[in-house]
């Protein structure tokens, strides 16, 4: 739900009043909530999802609300499709100066000895060559435009830590993050910049089934040392900031963004009732 006002001055910090902004997988959770919190700092956004329905939905909220945005459907592992999004938005916006890759497939698959390849592939085909081909298409606008530009990939704390029983998400995860620092170093003479953005535990659309159980919502949240499950807008501001020029000499790099769970192992691992005094473990 949009209810801060849109900048339209263009003076606050992140400076991406009037940047033309394209985010994938934007019809629902971070998203989705990336597209308005863009919108909000006074970009004008490509909502792009598979979903053309939601797509239009998120569209719709931002230009009542006073922005800019257009809405378009298509499927990331369709290249064509891609293709025809890029010459839309150039039409409509202008040139892509910002691209959020965030679409992906979120399911489990089994076990890897089982994995139908099927799914195993085509789960690789929107996570991460969706991701090269977005890349490639919209930094083709940014090359053209010669003003540089930014690239923020929604990855996830699975690429840096093994999901077990998830198929290819891990893998498609993991492959994200190098596929970013490959970008970093070929789009450097470019000045277009790469980064992702590592999701923890979110509350969104994707996952509601699993917080929908008391069980799993009170457990993940007591595991989690900032106290809470993470909430889209958490991630929103963090992907904005990467793509931002107040991040203009990050470059390659991964932001885990999860409440700070990935450092809790020590915590959890069993351990003798008092400490021992020299020591402290
Ligand atoms: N929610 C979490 O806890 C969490 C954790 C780690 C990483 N992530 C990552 O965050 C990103 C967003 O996840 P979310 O939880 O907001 O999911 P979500 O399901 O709420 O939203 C994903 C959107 O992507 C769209 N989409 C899926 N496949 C597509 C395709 N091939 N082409 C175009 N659009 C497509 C869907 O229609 C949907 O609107 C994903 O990259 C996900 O892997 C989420």
């Amino acid at each position: 739900m949009l209810t801060q006002a849109i900048e339209k001055d263009g003076t606050s910090w992140l400076g991406l009043a009037g940047r033309v902004c394209v985010v994938t997988g934007a019809g629902s959770g971070i998203g989705a909530e990336t597209a308005r919190q863009l919108a909000v700092a006074g970009a004008r956004v490509a909502v792009i999802d598979r979903n053309g329905d939601a797509a239009a939905l998120v569209a719709a909220e931002i230009n009542r609300a006073g922005g800019r945005a257009i809405a378009i459907e298509a499927d990331v592992s369709q290249s064509q499709a891609i293709v025809a999004a890029a010459e839309q938005v150039q039409k409509d916006l202008g040139a892509c100066e910002v691209l959020i890759n965030n679409a992906a497939l979120v399911g489990y698959a089994g076990p890897l000895l089982t994995v139908d390849t099927v799914q195993w592939n085509q789960g690789l085909a929107v996570n991460l060559t969706g991701a090269l081909v977005c890349a490639q298409v919209f930094t083709a606008q940014m090359i053209a435009a010669g003003n540089g530009g930014t690239i923020v990939n929604v990855a996830s704390i699975c690429g840096h830590l093994p999901l077990p029983h998830g198929g290819a998400y891990s893998v498609s995860k993991s492959g994200l993050m190098m596929l970013t620092r490959m970008l970093a170093l070929e789009l450097a003479e470019h000045r277009i910049r790469c980064n992702s953005v590592s999701p923890g535990y979110v509350r969104t659309p994707a996952t509601a089934a699993a917080y929908s159980e008391a069980v799993i919502a009170e457990g993940r949240r007591r595991m989690i040392p900032s106290g809470r499950i993470g909430e889209p807008e958490d991630l929103a501001n963090v992907i904005m900031f990467a793509a931002s020029d107040r991040a203009a000499y990050l470059n390659g790099e991964d932001i885990l963004v999860d409440g700070g769970v990935h450092h809790a192992l020590l915590a959890i691992i069993p351990k003798q009732a008092s400490p021992m005094p020299s020591t402290g473990r």
